[in-house]
């Protein structure tokens, strides 16, 4: 049996192959011949999520799963949130989203925020999703070189580091991801059993 990741984020990629171990083996969007730009235009995570998978399970008619993430900022009633790719507009660019939101967040005392992920699963059998949460804080200055996205400017609570400075298993461990690919895969284990060894 074969599922396909719905993505063209490489990054996502390698933490989900990360996340879910070497058991767990699925397609790529060029191991099924999709190159377009997947949309993503609802104002919710579980719409463009859905909407990404379906997509390309009308396309190839294999399992799809896809996933979209947002940060949510306590302070900015909840921005980027689910437009937190093109925050500062397009072409998509980390940099000046990350300093849309520090400009935004200056002298904000408030820093709380949260990373949450949604998965989209759509087999023939039917449409599953799953979510997972990482709450934090907006850090004052940008630190760390590792993860992508804002990961720089991210402190997942209990922690002093940002994202970004973690060693990639420490934030494959506690991420917003982590819990939603936890879910996830719990319930391919119950109910696609020949899936996960
Ligand atoms: P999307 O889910 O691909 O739409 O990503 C939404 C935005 O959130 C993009 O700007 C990503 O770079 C960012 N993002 C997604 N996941 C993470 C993460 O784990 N850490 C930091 N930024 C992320």
């Amino acid at each position: 049996m074969e599922f396909v990741f719905c993505t063209n984020n490489e990054h996502k990629i390698q933490e989900v192959t990360q996340i879910m171990g070497s058991n767990f083996v699925f397609l790529k969007l060029k191991d099924v011949h999709f190159y377009d730009e997947i949309p993503e235009p609802f104002d919710t995570l579980s719409a463009n999520a859905a909407i990404k998978a379906n997509t390309v399970f009308f396309y190839c008619g294999k399992n799809c799963f896809a996933e979209d993430t947002g940060l949510f900022i306590d302070a900015l009633l909840g921005e980027p949130g689910v437009y937190s790719a093109r925050y500062a507009g397009e072409p998509v660019d980390s940099s000046k989203n990350i300093q849309k939101v520090m400009d935004k967040m200056l002298g904000c005392e408030n820093r709380k925020a949260f990373f949450k992920t949604v998965i989209s699963l759509v087999t023939q059998e039917g449409e599953w999703q799953f979510e997972g949460i990482c709450h934090g804080s907006i850090a004052k200055q940008l630190s760390g070189k590792d993860g992508f996205g804002y990961d720089p400017i991210f402190i997942p609570d209990g922690y002093t580091q940002t994202f970004a400075e973690m060693d990639v298993t420490l934030k494959n461990n506690i991420s917003h991801r982590k819990k939603a690919f936890d879910h996830f895969e719990y319930f391919l284990k119950h109910e696609y059993p020949n899936f996960i060894k």
